[in-house]
């Protein structure tokens, strides 16, 4: 992959790069919509990836060249504000690189830059954080900025938040950063520690595809983000002390009840519940009850549905499909939802054929083929 996009870099600047860089996509392995809720949340790095060549230019120009399009923007180092939206690919590296510079990143000069991935866009798997992580690691080597990993996956986040738009957590940018092969990253989001914990052998994830996107899902994601605040607000007892959900037991939220909306309280009672859930999936994991992570799981997905209502018949039908065939020990929705992917934690006997006659299944109710594949656990980020 190093020479394919060097020859691509090569074609599109007329030179070498002089530095190229992969982050990895990621799954949620559980843990829905607690992360920017100061909770916990499992994920794991995946063997798909975006890779980033970046070269220096001599003038003050940040160029960058669509992968797929072929399209090249470039924008004036000096004064970088975010692009319009039929740009928002190029807001990505260039949000981090603005933050970088914010850091402490001394650029001298501009560069030129393009990418290439392996991993599907708007499958659930967090393109966008893998673009920025591999962005980063790219220009903190391009500019010799030496950077902590912490920090760097704190500038993708910041990068999404305050460049992109969207309200995320650290869940995709940290476990593109902190991945490891054969590992989940278990991350505490309120004091933002990373851990790993071994994954159980003769394991696989399957991923299945829905394909459908809901149209408002940013929208709804910003919406479920201000409910969960709201509750926390109240929760708190008002904005002075806030405290995020994190803090709170069911109890609490019992107590509140009669004043919050019934949606805030739904949302809150998933949250705390969730944060339960994955711990008592990282315990499991210790003790090697496969069996009970599986159950944790669908539990996860349950509580997404009914409390969280991310969820969407498609993505139920296939949690439901998933579970009902040999081989799955639970599966669930990952990621932001309204759509998108679910996951599956299988055993070895697991294969392509079960796999495609779930996608039949589906196909069958909706007329058009969920995509199917599995992935095993990779590293995160790093300069190639
Ligand atoms: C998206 C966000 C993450 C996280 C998940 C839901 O992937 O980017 O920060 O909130 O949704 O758990």
């Amino acid at each position: 992959m190093k020479d394919r996009i060097s020859e691509k870099f090569a074609k599109l600047y007329g030179r070498a790069p002089e530095v190229v860089s992969r982050a990895p996509g990621r799954i949620e392995f559980i843990g829905n919509h607690t992360d920017y809720n100061g909770g916990y949340v499992m994920g794991a790095a995946i063997d798909k990836f975006v890779y980033c060549a970046l070269a220096k230019r001599q003038d003050r120009k940040l160029c960058f060249a669509n992968a797929r399009s072929g399209e090249k923007v470039c924008v004036d180092m000096d004064n970088i504000s975010p692009l319009p939206r039929e740009l928002n690919w190029v807001n990505y590296p260039l949000g981090v690189f603005k933050f970088l510079v914010d850091a402490g990143m001394k650029a001298d000069c501009g560069f030129d830059m393009t990418d290439m991935s392996t991993l599907p866009s708007g499958a659930g798997l967090s393109s966008s954080a893998a673009i920025e992580l591999s962005s980063a690691f790219a220009m903190k080597a391009l500019y010799g900025f030496d950077l902590g990993l912490k920090d760097t996956v704190r500038i993708g986040r910041k990068c999404e938040n305050e460049f992109v738009g969207m309200p995320c957590g650290i869940l995709d940018q940290g476990v593109s950063g902190f991945g490891k092969e054969d590992a989940l990253v278990f991350i505490d989001c309120l004091t933002e520690e990373f851990s790993t914990c071994e994954l159980p052998h003769n394991t696989a994830f399957w991923i299945f595809n829905s394909t459908k996107k809901h149209a408002l899902v940013d929208g709804l994601y910003a919406e479920r983000h201000k409910e969960c605040m709201n509750a926390a607000k109240v929760l708190s007892g008002g904005v002075q002390n806030f405290k995020l959900l994190r803090h709170f037991t069911l109890d609490d939220l019992e107590s509140v009840k009669s004043r919050i909306s019934n949606e805030e309280y739904k949302r809150a009672k998933h949250v705390i519940s969730e944060n339960a859930r994955v711990l008592k999936v990282k315990d499991a994991l210790k003790a090697g009850d496969i069996k009970l992570v599986g159950k944790l799981m669908v539990a996860s997905h349950e509580s997404s549905r009914d409390l969280f209502e991310n969820s969407c018949e498609e993505l139920d039908f296939l949690v439901k499909a998933a579970t009902a065939t040999d081989g799955v020990y639970g599966a669930r929705l990952m990621g932001g939802g309204f759509g998108g992917a679910a996951i599956a934690l299988t055993d070895a006997s697991f294969d392509e054929l079960k796999a495609q006659s779930i996608a039949d299944k589906y196909a069958e109710a909706y007329g058009k083929r969920p995509t199917v594949f599995s992935c095993r656990s990779g590293d995160g980020a790093k300069v190639l």
